[in-house]
């Protein structure tokens, strides 16, 4: 089926694919950062520094100003004192701070490395900018959901320029790890478990916080794509865990959303705690070097996480700190941060020689490279401006966006009998649950500067917009984990003296994020007690889930007639989900992860491969590849969500059903609203490779489309399959292409069947 001429095409267009980071003209400042005279400013300070200087560079460390908001997100480390921070900037030992604390802190920094200290280096400043900055967005997984990467580069561009004004020159953001695995916690963080969608998200998160006027702008932030790599690969979902994935997979699941930010010109990259397969990658030149340098020709900066270095003690890879600075500083690690180990033991290696001063000299010039491409030589102030900081946040137009954005990422799981829309008059409502009401779990977990007090909550939302506010009660019911006393009882008499119970459940904003892996993911006991006591009143019900992840639903959350997983949705969640409530606005996201029957499948993800023995469809047969308690598929599959309007699918043509090797091949397909409301659908494109040398996933997402549909219309949505659309990674784990047949589905989501056909990628 392959030949060597097919092989070598097809590598030749992969390798076209992966070295548009250097060729991409807004980034030939940072892409000159191997070159030998990057820059004659550059090189000639580099000449003046001491190597005690320029380990210093190499240092990156939490910001000690008090409020800072680093040892919110990461481990306690007793760190230095701001003075003594500031010491250290005055004696060259500092090349920036991270998560610290505004203008005011920027400035008394800047001040002391741009008078005081020999060398006038500025400082960069770093922070974790993941999902918004004091205007808060969805969580990054809930955002996945819209599949809108429009949406995603507007939300980051206004983070951007939110942190920005604050002094903020380099967000640790996008993250980028494919999840397959829902335990997970820092699942939330990223865009889901696809690989297509993960590519798309990840491209336009880079584009909208280095804006388009080139990183010197002052509304511009660098970005970071991380963890790299193979972080979400974790075993059992846990956070921090050992990875053992094959190279195939790295390159055909975990490296594509890397090779996106890094098309998309993203500035640098952050090492992973794992390792894989054996090695760490905070010290791995395979991964740090062959592949991210010399195969990519990435010239950014590559910083470890925090205390990356150090944990390779910990990971028994290096038996001490020296040894640990050593092999990470070699396998390509350009910045240290938060052990110190750089700045503490470079030095002395150096001096024995066992590390080369060219590669100190190439770290360092990165670091500098960054910095100028940031434009902090020409003024180490631009980003740090106290009035921008009061005036460029929570702006009127960032405010609607986060709403917008909240109702573009919230997904309708079902909606029996048609329960929603909500009338806005004419009926009582009862909020219930731990999430009813209150300025609390609004944020989302990985949120630095903003601040649950001023998000709208559920109830402040769903008041703004009924014609009359006390027909609406809240009455928790639960606490998250645990019950309230008489809690259910205040409920149920709540439900019974109400038309209709939206019921907030789920997870608190700190079971997902960094180091909250779940070895269930199921709604808590306590408020699935509060659920199934609800539900006996016979109200109808809404569960509004609140959830950082996919879950495993069950009992009367399951049953109740309307489910919307709406996520952590940031400063506007109220808004946002009245606005689905009652029919402002028509839900529109998809899952960009599977939700599962049972924990016990996870790892999940729809495009798995087929096995040996596939179950089939229809009544159980004995040895197939199947669960005795659970089916094979997902309860509510990826790419599922409905909408208010009533959509269907019909008519798919393949223009004469073969793509031929240089061609194109169009597919069309007929989308029609019978429904009495106006509809969004994310129309999906999916593919199979019947027979490969490689055996392929039983579905593989490769285009997806936005219609929407008036009440009653009816839409051709056309696309057009090239292929390098069809192309996978070979035996040879190099981009591979094989003529043959492949099955085609344009449908509502992965486990959908829409309509489709099979067509034929014929040979040269
Ligand atoms: C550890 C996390 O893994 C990383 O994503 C984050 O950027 C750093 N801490 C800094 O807060």
């Amino acid at each position: 089926m392959e030949s060597s001429g097919i092989s070598r095409r097809a590598m030749l267009l992969g390798a076209g694919a992966v070295t548009a980071w250097a060729a991409s003209p807004a980034r030939a400042l940072l892409a000159r950062v191997d070159a030998m005279a990057a820059s004659p400013m550059i090189e000639s300070l580099l000449a003046r520094m001491t190597v005690a200087e320029k380990a210093g560079q190499l240092t990156l460390n939490a910001a000690a100003w008090a409020g800072g908001a680093a040892n919110a997100l990461n481990p306690t480390k007793a760190g230095a004192t701001f003075d003594a921070q500031l010491g250290e900037v005055r004696a060259g030992q500092l090349g920036g701070v991270f998560n610290g604390h505004g203008t005011d802190m920027a400035q008394r920094m800047q001040t002391v490395a741009m008078r005081e200290a020999r060398l006038k280096i500025p400082l960069i400043f770093a922070a974790d900018v993941i999902h918004g900055f004091r205007t808060v967005f969805p969580v990054p997984l809930g955002e996945a959901g819209s599949f809108d990467p429009d949406l995603a580069e507007q939300t980051a561009r206004a983070a951007a320029v939110e942190a920005s004004a604050a002094g903020i020159d380099w967000t640790f953001a996008p993250m980028v790890d494919i999840a397959h695995d829902q335990r997970w916690g820092r699942a939330v963080e990223g865009a889901g478990e696809d690989v297509f969608l993960g590519r798309m998200m990840a491209a336009a998160r880079v584009r909208g916080f280095q804006g388009t006027k080139g990183l010197t702008a002052d509304d511009a932030v660098m970005a970071c794509a991380k963890h790299f790599a193979a972080y979400g690969a974790g075993e059992g979902g846990l956070d921090y865990n050992s990875v053992d994935v094959s190279e195939r997979t790295l390159r055909d699941v975990y490296f594509p959303p890397f090779q996106a930010a890094f098309g998309a010109g993203v500035g640098s990259t952050m090492a992973s705690f794992n390792e894989i397969s054996g090695v760490p990658a905070t010290a791995n030149p395979w991964l740090l070097d062959t592949v991210l340098r010399k195969e990519w020709g990435f010239g950014g900066l590559v910083v470890s996480d925090y205390t990356g270095d150090e944990e390779l003690i910990a990971h028994g890879f290096a038996a001490d700190a020296r040894e640990a600075t050593r092999l990470a500083f070699m396998a390509g690690v350009d910045m240290s941060m938060q052990s110190n180990f750089y700045r503490d033991h470079l030095p002395a290696l150096v001096a024995s020689g066992a590390v080369p001063m060219a590669r100190l000299d190439q770290a360092v010039r990165r670091v500098l490279l960054a910095k100028q491409a940031l434009g902090l030589f020409d003024d180490p102030f631009r980003r740090i401006d106290a009035k921008r900081e009061r005036t460029r946040v929570r702006t009127k137009a960032h405010l609607a966006l986060a709403r917008d954005a909240g109702r573009r990422s919230i997904v309708l799981l079902k909606n029996d009998g048609d329960l929603l829309p909500l009338p806005r008059s004419g009926k009582r409502i009862a909020l219930i649950g731990p999430f009813a009401q209150g300025q609390r779990e609004l944020i989302g977990p990985w949120n630095v500067y903003g601040s649950d007090k001023e998000a709208v909550d559920l109830l402040s939302g769903v008041r703004a917009l009924v014609a009359d506010p006390a027909s609406v009660t809240a009455t928790d019911g639960s606490g998250i984990d645990a019950p309230l006393p008489g809690g259910i009882e205040a409920a149920v008499a709540a439900a019974n003296a109400a038309d209709i119970v939206i019921l907030a459940v789920g997870e608190a904003q700190n079971m997902s994020g960094e180091a909250q892996s779940r070895a269930d993911i199921v709604v808590p006991a306590a408020q699935m007690a509060l659920a199934a006591a609800v539900a006996a009143t016979g109200k109808p019900i809404v569960v509004a889930l609140r959830n950082g992840r996919a879950l495993a639903l069950s009992g009367a959350v399951l049953e109740a007639p309307a489910i919307l997983v709406t996520w952590f949705l940031g400063s506007q969640s109220g808004l946002a989900i009245a606005d689905i409530l009652f029919g402002i606005a028509a839900p529109s996201a998809r899952l960009p992860v599977s939700f599962p029957y049972a924990t016990g499948q996870e790892p999940y993800h729809y495009a798995h491969k087929s096995t040996g023995r596939p179950n089939p469809e229809g009544p159980r047969v004995d040895y197939k590849a199947h669960y005795r308690e659970v089916p094979n598929a997902a309860r509510f599959a990826f790419g599922h969500g409905l909408t208010y309007g009533k959509i269907g699918y019909s008519d798919l043509q393949l223009a004469g059903g073969k793509l031929a090797w240089d061609g194109t091949l169009e597919v069309r397909a007929t989308i029609t609203n019978s429904g009495t409301r106006a509809a969004e659908e994310v129309v999906q494109l999916y593919i199979h490779d019947v027979a490969a040398s490689i055996t392929r996933p039983v579905r593989e997402l490769k285009a997806f489309r936005r219609v929407r549909l008036a009440a009653g219309a009816r839409q051709e949505v056309v696309f057009t399959l090239k292929r390098s659309d069809l192309q996978f990674v070979g035996l040879d784990l190099k981009p591979t292409v094989e003529p043959g047949q492949f099955r085609l589905w344009v449908a509502p989501s992965a486990q959908a069947e829409g309509v489709s056909a099979t067509f034929e990628l014929v040979a040269a």
